[in-house]
């Protein structure tokens, strides 16, 4: 496995395997990696002749006052979980190497970024994007892993590929959950015990749309509002958003449609969290 830190150095690695008509798979990722990441280099791993991670926290998308320096660093723990896993590229830029002094361009998705998370988090999306069109540009992987949990950022990166004639593959794979439903996050690190108790109310609250769609109710305000009840009794769970939307322009919906997208964004004490479900036939 060979881990390295100059853009253009990872470049000419990749370049090089292209030109061997290897097939490369890459997994964007922040670090603090855990089986939800792991799923994603798995099928990586099946599905490419070379796997490539990247591993950097990313400031252009923390807004002021957002966790950017408490964001858990474990790159050691990481390194070992991409060697266990057959990654053979690492890529672990700085700052300086993907935002060299005088940087000035940014990519944004109208209409998508400014929504449901990017309400209350402004310019997260558009450092999202910005980030992973360089590493686009500069891996140059045929296809490209995401998770499923974070279903805003996947619909906007696929948009992106898509206006921007990326030729790369986009896969979303499913959301992994600890046994009670929890969805993995690195963020799940800064959750105490009692946190961690309440943060069930994020699934909780999806399976019990789930549960009333299957029942007959197509209602999307009635569904959101069962949903709210059960998430306010449960303290200190405070909602930042409930929304039932069409997976490509994020517009709400009234109805429940046939793969439409229940996604709800949580705060339980400082720590915000998030968790979606894909409703599927109905
Ligand atoms: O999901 C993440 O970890 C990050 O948003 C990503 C896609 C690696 C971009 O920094």
């Amino acid at each position: 496995m060979k881990i390295i830190r100059d853009p253009e150095k990872i470049s000419i690695e990749t370049g090089k395997n292209k030109q061997l008509k290897k097939r490369i798979g890459f997994v964007p990722t922040m670090g603090a990696l855990h089986p939800g990441h792991f799923s994603l280099i798995s099928r990586a791993r099946k599905e490419n002749d070379i796997v490539a991670v990247s591993i950097f926290v990313n400031p252009a998308q923390f807004g002021k006052g957002e966790d950017f320096k408490k964001y858990p660093r474990r790159f050691k723990q990481d390194i070992e979980s991409c060697r266990r896993l057959g990654v053979d590229l690492v890529f672990l830029p700085d700052r300086d190497n993907m935002y060299p002094e005088g940087y000035s361009t940014f990519v944004n998705v109208d209409n998508l970024s400014d929504c449901l998370c990017g309400a209350s988090r402004p310019g997260h999306f558009r450092g999202v994007a910005t980030v992973v069109a360089k590493l686009l540009n500069i891996l140059h992987p045929d296809a490209l892993y995401l998770g499923q949990k974070d279903a805003q950022q996947a619909i906007i990166i696929s948009r992106m590929v898509k206006d921007l004639n990326f030729p790369v593959k986009v896969k979303v794979l499913p959301t992994v959950r600890q046994e009670d439903g929890l969805a993995l996050s690195s963020r799940n690190a800064y959750l105490n015990k009692q946190e961690r108790s309440v943060a069930l109310v994020l699934s909780k609250a999806l399976r019990l749309a789930e549960t009333l769609i299957r029942n007959g109710q197509r209602n999307c305000g009635r569904i959101i509002s069962r949903m709210r009840q059960l998430i306010e009794k449960n303290r200190p769970a405070k909602i930042d958003y409930i929304a039932i939307i069409d997976p490509e322009q994020l517009k709400e919906l009234r109805k429940i449609e046939p793969g439409c997208l229940i996604a709800l964004a949580v705060k339980i004490g400082k720590v915000r969290l998030i968790d979606n479900t894909v409703i599927g036939r109905v």
